[in-house]
């Protein structure tokens, strides 16, 4: 999977911060039930390979993505789980590497033109705006439409269910990501009913036809 297929599943990829392995796959079960396809697990907690281990085995159509992953040994360890895919909240040389030998999709953030820069540098084209909402949000994406016509973003960060919209819109942003879709309260909670229901919305919003 390359990063512009993994970019089109959702219009919104759910950040999900799990620590009770057990919880990995009812939650994933939840997302896959309300048509939503992919799940970002953050690596948090002590059980997060585990958690993508055992979605990847159990649930196969859904494509298990590692997040925060900020070293090259989480990005190896992420892929040996069986993550298809590795997000990171910022670029450095030393995961690029890693994901690069590897053959890995990654997601890494960028918060500035530099950061960007720095991306086309590596030869990449699509990046996590991190943390958005912060990082200039909507605004800051509509101006790095200009020197950056080719670049595809996906926004993370402070973006809650009201504000998928604004975001949505942009012709730069091919989908968005955010914890509100499946919070650690919901999966506290074995709430799976509202992380069902969450999914459902995200999943009449429109197509993330921009990369395909
Ligand atoms: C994160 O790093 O937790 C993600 O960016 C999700 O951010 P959010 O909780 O603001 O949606």
């Amino acid at each position: 999977m390359n990063v512009h297929q993994l970019l089109s599943i959702s219009p919104v990829v759910p950040v999900v911060t799990i620590r009770d392995a057990h919880q990995a796959v009812p939650v994933a079960r939840a997302l896959q039930d309300g048509g939503v396809r992919v799940i970002e697990v953050t690596l948090r907690t002590g059980s997060s390979l585990e958690c993508i281990e055992r979605i990847a085995r159990e649930l196969p159509s859904m494509t298990v993505l590692a997040g925060t992953v900020c070293h090259a040994t989480q990005v190896r360890e992420s892929l040996a789980a069986g993550a298809a895919g590795i997000v990171s909240p910022g670029l450095t040389e030393a995961i690029a590497t890693a994901v690069d030998t590897a053959g890995a999709a990654w997601l890494p953030g960028v918060a500035t033109a530099s950061d960007i820069m720095r991306g086309l540098a590596l030869g990449l084209d699509s990046f996590k705006l991190f943390p958005a909402s912060i990082a200039g949000g909507p605004e800051a994406l509509r101006a790095f439409a200009g020197p950056f016509p080719g670049v595809r973003f996906c926004p993370t960060g402070g973006i809650d269910r009201a504000a998928v919209a604004r975001y949505l819109e942009l012709g730069n942003v091919a989908c968005v990501g955010g914890s509100w879709v499946a919070t650690e309260k919901m999966i506290d909670a074995g709430d799976w009913e509202a992380i069902r229901a969450n999914a459902e919305f995200v999943a009449t919003l429109r197509a993330a036809e921009k990369c395909q």
